[in-house]
Order: C-alpha cells, then structure tokens, then sequence
C-alpha cells in the first residue's frame, strides 16, 4: 500500500472505532437552527458546486482531521508504479487487512470475465446504470441492441506511464456482445487482446462510475442542493425539516470530507486514479455537466430500456428493482404531501418559499412549489437511496482483480495493486453502519398523517424485499445491491 492509502486507513479505522451505529428511529432530531450564512466552501473542481461546512449532527470537520488530510496530500510521495496482481490468490491475500471494514460482497460472481459475464455487468454489475439502446441508425446485426458509453473518457489525459481509459461496448438484442470500440477501431470477440479490450472497459466503468454516477450524481446533484438548502433556510421545528432529517442525517459530513479528501489537488481522486491534473478536472467537468433532474422512469424511457420497451427475453435486474423502488418513493411522497396537513400547511410560509428558491433553478425548474415540490422529493429520496446503493457498492468488483482496475497499462488484464488497495482503503469508509430505509422512520414525522404515510411506507418495503427474493430465485444470479435491508437511510459515507 503506498503512504497516501496507509495513513488514509489509519484516519478510517479511528473513525470506524469512534463513530456510533444510530438505527433509523434514533437518528436525532434537527439540532441547528436555519442560517443563512451557513460557512460553505466550493467543491475544488467545480466551482459552481457548494458544500456546506458544517454538519447538524456532528459540527465542522474537527481542524485536527483538515490539518492531517492536508498533511497527506501534501507530503504523501506518489506511487506511480503500474504493478498489477500477479493472481488473484495475491490480491486476496492483499486485500485481507481490509476485511474487517469492507463490506461484505453483494454476490460473489463465478465467472468474472467473459462475454457472457460482460452483459452482465451492463444489466445488473457496475455498468447497468449507464445501459441505454442504440439509435435508430445501428448497424444491422445490432438492431434493437444495447450499448454501454464510455469511449468519451480517452479525451482525458493521464500521467506518464498509463493507457487512456475508453471503450464503447455493442451488444445485440439478445445481449451478446458484438463489439468495443476505441475511438475509430473495433475490438470483437475472438480478436487477439479482446480480453484486454474487456478489461479496459469494465476499469473505464468503474472509474467514471465512482466519479459521475457516485459522486457527481448520487453525492453532489440533488441531495446537495436539498442539504444546502434545507441547511440555509429551514428552522428546526419546521414540518419539512423535520421529514427531511432521517434523510440528511450525516449527509453533511459525508460531502464536507469527500470535497476535501477526494477532489484536491494531490488528493485521493488525483493519486488513485490514472488522470493528469487537467484529465481529472476535464473529467470531473464532464461528469457535472451531465447531470440533470429527471423521474427514474422517464430517465428509462429516455435510455430506451424501460421493461415495457425490452426485446423478448431480455431482463435488466438494475432497472428492475430500481424502478420498484422508484414506485414506492413516489407512492409515499405523493402520500405525504396528500395526508399530512403540517407540512400542508407549512407549503405557504416564507421558510419553505426561500427553501424552494434556494433549491436553484436547475432543480425546481422555475416551477412553482406545489407543481414541483413531489418531483423533487421524489428523486431526492430515489437518488440518496436506491441509485447511491447501486453506485456506491463497488467492493464486488474490488474483490476480484480480474473484474477492474483504476489505472491501467498496455494489455492490463489484472487490477493494479497500488490502486486497488487505495480503492479498498476508500471503500472501507463505506463499511461504516448507516441507518436503513427499512426501519422505522414514523418518529421523525411531523404529524400523525405523516406518521401513517411512513408506516405505510415501511410495509411496502418489507413487500418490495418479499418480491424481490421471488424473482432472486429465477435469476442466475441473484441481484441484491437494492434489498431494503442494505439501502441506507441517508448518504452517510
Ligand atoms: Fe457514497
């Protein structure tokens, strides 16, 4: 492990032993007043982006933890050396230390590369959130096919000694793989180092999943605006604060650390992954920009992988469960809203009015606050959930050093050690204990109409996790990342 990473584990593991394990029904209640002038910094990177210093629960980040972040990036030597595992009993035994924080494995998967394993990364692993169909102008052979973007990212340079990432991967309608390309050049089965075209793939996934889909998506879009927001304008006791606390408990904390750890110059992001300085901040640009506000199954309409649009045969277990979910979210705000006569009510003070406009245009759409407010909860609650369950739990693919790498070579068909264990050491945050969605919210609702929506809620999801375990057992593989017994409550981590 290189000094970075090891000094890195040190603050994780003090912070695993300190930190304590809150079920949902002993999240606390709202412990700051609304300020204004709440002290905010600009995410390095993206200077549009706010994230607040100071979190409800746990205050600033105590000066100490700054100064050592600080010290590490600054003085940390680098490790550039490419030395990918030589098998995968020695990543395994390099990956031993980490065991007690990291999550356990989702699922373990038998077969880790082939093409058969490649459809299932894009319709179920770490590549299924960014499937879409092709256009209508596909090739033949690919018509009514699948297609996974990533070749856009061998635009962003990387440091001495490393291969671009990149690579769009073709799939028919029955989810073969037909093809890869890199920028003008087609890799197909059967071609020599179609295997390393795999690779390169899947690592270009990962790492534009951790950057754009965990943490331009899931951290910084919509559950930052909202944390901003609530965290500017809201008073402790008022209704919408109230219901919106189980699902910012932490939050805070988690985006302030992540800013400042992850995105700096010289920090994790810049060190682990392949990117020069200007790659990474093209890179983050990209991943900002892409964002936008959009209910789950337009977003799946848009992409063309709707289950009432799929091809005969064909089943995406992601887009499955998550558009389960999706429904329920939007049952139980629609639900709120109609039944809870606090928040009702608290719809036309001045408090909730700032609130809404402090959102920002990008979020209520100029709309008005009762023509857009159950959009906006809707995908503030699917985003911190269900999505950032799916995104975040990359320890899968962690645990075996054929699926991925964060930085590559020539040829690569093995994860890179330095990096790998680097990932693991981030990855070990994210075995911190969170509050889960499955538990008992009802406390944390301002009214009794509010309580019984929650309850209500908490039945459907205790009904999501029966069918779920139905259609499990039809599958190959089961798919687990969204079980309500493992989606937190809040983005803690
Ligand atoms: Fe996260």
């Amino acid at each position: 492990m290189d000094s970075f990473s090891k000094n890195l584990w040190r603050l994780i593991s003090l912070n695993a032993r300190m930190v304590k394990n809150y079920s949902t029904e002993q999240i606390p209640p709202p412990q700051r007043e609304a300020n204004p002038q709440v002290s905010v910094h600009p995410l390095a990177l993206e200077e549009g982006l706010v994230i607040v210093d100071v979190d409800d629960d746990e205050g600033a980040l105590p000066v100490i933890v700054r100064l050592y972040l600080w010290l590490i990036r600054m003085l940390s030597p680098w490790d550039d050396r490419l030395a990918p595992w030589s098998s995968v009993e020695e990543a395994r035994e390099g990956l031993k230390v980490f065991e007690p924080l990291l999550p356990k494995g989702e699922v373990a998967w038998a077969d880790v590369d082939s093409d058969l394993a490649l459809w299932r990364w894009v319709s179920e692993g770490y590549g299924a959130h960014r499937l879409e169909r092709v256009g209508p102008k596909a090739v033949e052979e690919e018509k009514g096919g699948f297609v996974c973007r990533f070749d856009f990212m061998s635009r962003f340079a990387v440091r001495k000694g490393f291969v671009p990432f990149g690579g769009d991967a073709y799939f028919d309608a029955r989810g073969r793989v037909t093809r890869i390309r890199f920028g003008s050049q087609d890799m197909r089965p059967g071609d020599a180092g179609w295997a390393a075209a795999r690779f390169r793939f899947r690592s270009s996934s990962l790492v534009w999943g951790q950057l754009a889909d965990h943490f331009g998506r899931s951290h910084y879009h919509i559950v930052n605006a909202v944390l901003v927001s609530t965290t500017r304008h809201l008073p402790k006791a008022h209704p919408l604060r109230r219901f919106l606390k189980p699902f910012l408990f932490r939050t805070g904390a988690a985006n302030n650390f992540a800013s400042r750890l992850l995105f700096s110059k010289n920090g994790f992001f810049h060190r682990t992954l392949a990117f020069s300085w200007e790659g990474l901040h093209a890179a983050l640009k990209r991943a900002f920009a892409e964002q936008r506000m959009e209910p789950f199954d337009a977003e799946l309409h848009r992409k063309g992988i709707h289950p009432t649009e799929l091809p005969e045969g064909i089943e995406l277990p992601y887009v499955v469960e998550a558009l389960a979910f999706w429904e329920l979210i939007f049952r139980f705000v629609n639900d709120l809203l109609e039944n809870s006569p606090a928040i009702q009510a608290s719809l036309t003070d001045v408090a909730t009015e700032e609130w809404w406009d402090g959102l920002g245009g990008e979020f209520n759409q100029g709309r008005r606050l009762e023509e857009g407010l159950a959009d906006v909860l809707a995908n503030f609650l699917f985003t911190l959930t269900a999505y950032h369950a799916q995104v975040q739990n990359a320890e899968t693919y962690l645990r075996d050093p054929r699926f991925a790498s964060v930085r590559l070579g020539e040829g690569q068909v093995m994860a890179d050690r330095t990096s790998n264990l680097g990932l693991a050491t981030l990855l070990s945050a994210v075995g911190i204990p969170s509050p889960l969605i499955n538990g008992d919210l009802s406390p944390h609702m301002p009214d009794e109409g509010a309580k019984a929506a929650a309850r209500r809620f908490r039945q459907a999801l205790q009904e999501l996790s029966v069918a779920m375990d139905r259609r499990n057992a039809a599958r190959v593989l089961p798919y687990r990342m969204l079980e309500p017994a493992r989606v937190a409550t809040s983005i803690t981590v």
